[in-house]
C-alpha cells in the first residue's frame, strides 16, 4: 500500500523566496540577494510548528509525558497554535495561558484543534505573570509545562531542521542570517547550525526597540531572559519601531506578495538595513507567520 505523510510529517520543508521589489538600490545593485524563509507554510501557520512538534516527541522519547496527558503552556500566539495543533495530534490535552489582549483569531485557532484557555490579565501581568502562572500551575500537579523559554528541543527543532534547510536552499551560500527574537530558539538553532557550516555567516536578531509591541518579540527584563538564549549567539541587533514594522508588512503583502506578521516585517527591515551596508552579500531573513492572523488588530487597512 503506498504511505502517505501525516500532518506532522509535512512541518518543515518550507520555501526561500528572493525579494525582488523591495531592495531596489540595496539589492542587486549592490550583488545582494535578500530571502524570506516562508515559515507561514507550516501546517498551523508559523515557524512555531517546529517547535512544538521538538518538544512534545523529545519529551515523549524521554519518558517525560505520553498520550492522554495534560499540557500546560504559557504564550503569546504561534506556539500555542502550534501546541494546540501538535497536542491534537499527538493526543494530549492542551491548556494554553495567554495575556487578555491577545488578538480573537488566535485564540480561535487554538480552540479549533481543542485546547483550553486560561486569559490572564495583559496589564500589570503581560507574559511575565502568564510564565509565572503556568509554572504554579505545574507544582500544583495541574500538568506539565514544556517551557518553549528554557526547552532545549526549542532550538533544537531550528538546529535540526530550519537551519540545515537554508543551508541546502542557498547552496552554502549564506552570508547573514535575521530573525525576529521572542524565546530566541529560532535564532539560537539556526545561528548555531550556519555557524558551525561556516564561521563567518552574521547572525543578527530584530528586536523591538523602546516603546513598540510586535506580537511575538521582546526584549525581555533580565530576570525573564529565556534561559535557552546565549548572547555569544548573536554578531548584532537591530532595534525596530512599531512604525517601520507595520509599514513594512503592508509594503511586504503589496509590492512582493508576501503577506507576513509584524514581526517577520521587523526581520524584513533588519535585512534591509544589512543590505545597506554590506555587498555581495546572501541574507535571509525568517517570515514567521502569515498576515492572515493579525487582520482584526488593523494593521493591514
Ligand atoms: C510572531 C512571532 N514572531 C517571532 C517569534 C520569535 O521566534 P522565537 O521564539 O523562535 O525567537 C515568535 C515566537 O513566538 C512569534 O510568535
Amino acid at each position: 500500500m503506498k504511505s502517505y505523510p501525516t500532518i506532522e510529517d509535512i512541518i518543515g520543508s518550507t520555501p526561500l523566496v528572493r525579494l525582488q521589489r523591495l531592495p531596489g538600490d540595496v539589492g542587486e545593485p549592490r550583488g545582494n540577494v535578500i530571502l524570506a524563509k516562508l515559515e507561514g507554510h507550516n501546517p498551523a501557520g508559523s515557524v512555531k510548528d517546529r517547535a512544538a512538534l521538538s518538544m512534545i516527541l523529545q519529551a515523549e522519547a524521554r519518558g517525560d509525558i505520553r498520550p492522554g496527558d495534560t499540557l500546560i503552556e504559557a504564550t503569546s500566539g504561534n506556539t500555542g497554535i502550534a501546541l494546540a495543533m501538535a497536542a491534537a495530534v499527538r493526543g494530549y490535552r492542551m491548556v494554553l495561558i495567554m495575556p487578555d489582549n491577545s488578538t480573537q483569531e488566535r485564540c480561535a485557532a487554538m480552540t479549533a484543534y481543542g485546547a483550553e484557555l486560561i486569559l490572564t490579565p495583559s496589564q500589570g501581568g503581560g507574559m511575565e505573570y502568564a510564565r509565572d502562572l503556568a509554572l504554579r500551575m505545574q507544582s500544583e500537579g495541574k500538568g506539565k509545562v514544556l517551557d518553549q523559554f528554557s526547552n532545549a528541543d526549542n532550538p533544537r527543532a531550528h538546529y535540526e531542521t530550519t537551519g540545515p534547510e537554508i543551508w541546502t536552499q542557498t547552496e552554502g551560500g549564506i552570508t547573514h542570517f535575521v530573525s525576529a527574537m521572542g524565546t530566541t530558539g529560532t535564532i539560537m538553532g539556526v545561528g548555531s547550525y550556519l555557524r558551525e557550516r561556516n564561521p563567518a555567516v552574521r547572525i543578527i536578531g530584530a528586536q523591538p526597540a523602546e516603546g513598540a509591541h510586535i506580537p511575538g518579540i521582546r526584549k525581555w527584563p533580565e530576570a525573564y531572559q529565556p534561559s535557552i538564549y546565549d548572547p555569544a549567539g548573536v554578531d548584532a541587533f537591530e532595534p525596530i519601531t512599531q512604525e517601520q514594522a507595520e509599514t513594512m508588512a503592508r509594503r511586504l503583502a503589496a509590492e512582493e506578495g508576501i503577506f507576513g506578521g509584524i514581526s517577520s516585517a521587523g526581520a524584513a527591515v533588519a535585512a534591509l538595513r544589512v543590505a545597506a551596508e554590506v555587498r555581495d552579500a546572501t541574507i535571509v531573513f525568517i517570515v514567521c507567520d502569515r498576515g492572515d492572523r493579525y487582520l482584526s488588530s488593523g494593521v493591514f487597512n
